[in-house]
């Protein structure tokens, strides 16, 4: 007989291991309470790169006669740019749909109760399984302060459906949220100013990098206010008017809108995990290396258990509890989850950064190749970015990139295949890249490594 497996929430945690499921010959069982495709497919990752989109090419164009292009009058249809984002929407979310029926996925709309290790109940209806897969994704983390309800005070769901590209913004959180947002709107040329509490701006992105994405931020037009917390925001006469205690001075900022996006939070309040004894620590799920949570059966993947909030991880949590859940022994490997950030230009990096392999006491070397020495990226962006690779001191094995240029969200990809098959510097070098495109500038960092870049002066 069949394996019944519950999957709560339709995320890409959910929907993956629900396909997963499947194919794995279990009847599955998939509970939503809003859209099918989650935070990811409907308000967060797509629509933001919908918007970016357009928000670069825009850029581009209105400052385009460097690269010979002259357009008169260009300017954004913000209608048909919302109409864009939900087309896009749509067509995925209905791809997710048609994937869920073709793999014969029973789908439920409704809240998900847990009442017990083996029932879940949607609506009035009871739904038994061998084994439940928890994802519920998680929630924008709001703050506290004075005026956080007034209107224009947002959250990055609302920034996504404005009525029109905004004239000012203060942004509060200068993580990949607050980072991405400030691109999106500066290139449409509202004034941006990020308003962060520690002393740089997305703290676990290598130094170097972040120094680089915050000069190139600059140059968009972006203020960048560190050490700074809001404390309250007022009316103004005609905007909102953003109080930032910074490094002990208040300073007042005037703007239309004030974005809060300084993290997410679990989204495991209300569904009977405590009646079940769900083990948990503020709010997420505490699970196991299978992603098995302290009741046997029952698993928590993706945001909801708070390791790592990023889509790509939540699908590969979910098939790796799927398949231990059906009696398989799979393999997840966290190193390889690469980071990606759609600033402009990208930022992207996967495995240990310089500062964590100095606090981890592992010997290391640096190898950097600055893409002003890449032809492509000289073509696609004057040449502004950098592959930086931290590899063993002893043996070369690839232990960590991270890079800022164009595309390098898709070029991180090898890297994490690199560490994936624990790749040495000379087997990035000797496998053949082509010419001319920014990947080239792998095998080149990797050279760097001793010194012997081809297409830079070494040092
Ligand atoms: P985050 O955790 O990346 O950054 C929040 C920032 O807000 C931190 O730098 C923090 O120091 C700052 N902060 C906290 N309280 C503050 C305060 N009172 N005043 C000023 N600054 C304050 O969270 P974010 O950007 O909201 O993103 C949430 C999650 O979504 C993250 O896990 C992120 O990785 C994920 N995400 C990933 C994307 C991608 O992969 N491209 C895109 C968007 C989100």
């Amino acid at each position: 007989m069949s394996k019944k497996i519950i999957v709560i929430g339709g995320g890409p945690g959910g929907y993956v291991s629900a396909i997963r499921a499947s194919q794995l010959g279990a009847e599955v069982h998939l509970i939503e309470n809003e859209k099918i495709g989650g935070t990811c497919l409907n308000v967060g990752c797509i629509p933001t790169k919908v918007l970016l989109h357009t928000a670069e090419l825009y850029h581009s164009v209105l400052h385009g006669d460097a690269i010979g292009l002259k357009a008169d009058h260009i300017k954004i249809d913000w209608d048909t740019l919302m109409k864009r984002k939900q087309t896009v929407i749509r067509r995925l979310v209905g791809g997710v749909e048609g994937l869920l029926k073709a793999n014969k996925v029973m789908v439920h709309k409704g809240k998900a109760i847990l009442e017990d290790e083996h029932t879940v109940k949607v609506n009035d209806e009871s739904i038994k399984g061998d084994k439940i897969i928890l994802a519920y994704g998680s929630l924008p983390v709001s703050l506290n302060f004075p005026g956080a309800n007034l209107p224009g005070v947002i959250d990055s769901t609302a920034a996504l459906s404005l009525s029109k590209p905004p004239s000012s913004i203060v942004i509060v959180g200068g993580g990949v949220i607050g980072v991405e947002f400030a691109c999106l709107f500066a290139s449409m040329g509202t004034k941006v100013t990020v308003v962060e509490l520690l002393p740089e701006i997305l703290p676990l992105i290598d130094i170097e990098i972040t120094q680089l994405i915050k000069q190139e931020m600059k140059k968009l037009g972006v203020t960048f206010m560190n050490q700074a917390k809001l404390s309250e925001v007022k009316k103004g006469s005609k905007d909102l008017i953003a109080c930032v205690d910074c490094n002990g001075r208040e300073a007042q900022l005037s703007a239309e809108h004030v974005l809060v996006a300084v993290g997410r939070k679990p989204n495991t309040v209300d569904v009977g995990l405590e009646k079940l004894g769900i083990q948990m620590e503020r709010g997420k799920i505490i699970v196991n290396k299978d992603f098995e949570t302290n009741i046997p059966g029952i698993y928590a993947i993706g945001d909801c258990n708070g390791q790592i909030m990023l889509a790509h991880a939540a699908s590969a949590q979910g098939v790796a509890a799927v398949e231990h859940a059906m009696g398989h022994n799979p393999e997840y490997l966290s190193n390889t989850i690469p980071s990606c950030i759609y600033t402009s230009p990208e930022v992207a990096s996967v495995g240990l950064t310089e500062e964590e392999v100095k606090k981890q006491n592992i010997e290391y070397k640096v190898g950097k190749f600055p893409l002003a020495g890449n032809g492509k990226s000289i073509i696609e962006n004057d040449g502004v970015g950098m592959v930086k690779i931290i590899a063993g001191k002893t043996h070369g094995e690839i232990l960590g990139v991270s890079m800022m240029g164009p595309r390098v969200t898709d070029i991180i990809a090898e890297a994490a295949l690199a560490i994936r098959l624990e790749a040495t510097a000379d087997e990035l070098i000797t496998t053949i890249h082509a010419h001319p495109t920014i990947s080239e500038s792998m095998p080149e960092a990797a050279l760097s490594l001793d010194g012997i870049a081809i297409h830079w002066i070494n040092n």
